[in-house]
């Protein structure tokens, strides 16, 4: 595994569906105070809203195939310009394709910032499909757990403002999770050649328990300043 401490702040999370890489945003949000920027988040709320962007999205994510990426591109565009993303920020979920990438260079360019890294989340594809077939998601707010690695609260999600249950995501079924395994496959797997060469990639092996793929990612990203 390579490993260079680069104090990243700026980042993507890079992985296959089920990888484990909104489970480690969150805790890397939580310690380092800078937001996890997840576009699977961002369109499941439009969904749930029932916003023009959520009703051109739902038939692709219910399919598990790729939302478009110039719906994509404007989310983001309009994400990165928010006062919260001005200490950094973690991308969960994006850049999925090579239009992405090179959309998200030209964008960061436009913004005077920089890609401090890219952290590939290494699962092997058995584990992939147990952790998204047995995945649960509080409804209100997005915390996952898993019913056997990561078992869920009888009772709510586990915050105690949040009274909600948790339910399975409808593309974490048995039947749609081998076709979002071939868009990451087909999509996104050549990004993985496209940061080497900028030597901005960093493989974590994400086939551990979860708070030592953290304890990995925190000695990457450095101390909390
Ligand atoms: P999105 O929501 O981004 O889904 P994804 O990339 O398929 O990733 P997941 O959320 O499924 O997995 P994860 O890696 O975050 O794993 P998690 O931490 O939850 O996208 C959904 C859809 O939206 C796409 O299919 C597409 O349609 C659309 N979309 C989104 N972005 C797009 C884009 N940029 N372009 C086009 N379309 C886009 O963990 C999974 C489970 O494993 C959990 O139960 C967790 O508790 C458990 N777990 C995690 N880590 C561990 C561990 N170390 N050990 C054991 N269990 C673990």
């Amino acid at each position: 595994m390579e490993f260079r401490q680069v104090m990243m702040r700026r980042l993507i999370l890079l992985g296959a569906p089920g990888a484990g890489k909104g489970t480690q945003a969150q805790a890397l949000e939580e310690r380092y105070h800078i937001p996890q920027i997840s576009t699977g988040d961002i369109l499941r709320a439009a969904v749930k809203q029932g916003s023009p962007l959520g009703h051109q999205a739902k038939s692709y994510m219910d399919a598990g195939e790729l939302v478009p990426d110039s719906l994509i591109v404007d989310l983001i565009r309009a994400r990165l310009q928010e006062p919260d993303t001005e200490p950094g920020w973690i991308l969960d979920g994006f850049p999925r394709t090579p239009v992405q990438a090179e959309a998200l260079d030209n964008l960061l360019q436009e913004l005077g910032q920089s890609l401090e890294g890219v952290v590939l989340v290494d699962v092997p594809e058995p584990v992939l499909m147990e952790r998204l077939v047995g995945r649960r998601t509080c409804t209100v707010c997005q915390k996952v757990c898993h019913v056997k690695f990561n078992p869920p609260p009888v009772n709510g999600c586990g915050r105690e403002d949040c009274p909600h249950q948790w339910v399975q995501r409808s593309d974490d079924r048995e039947d749609v999770v081998p076709t979002r395994l071939a868009a990451y496959h087909r999509n996104t797997e050549p990004l993985i050649n496209y940061y080497q060469a900028k030597d901005k990639l960093h493989r974590v092996d994400g086939n551990r328990p979860s708070e030592d793929v953290l304890a990995t990612l925190t000695n990457l990203l450095g101390p909390v300043v």
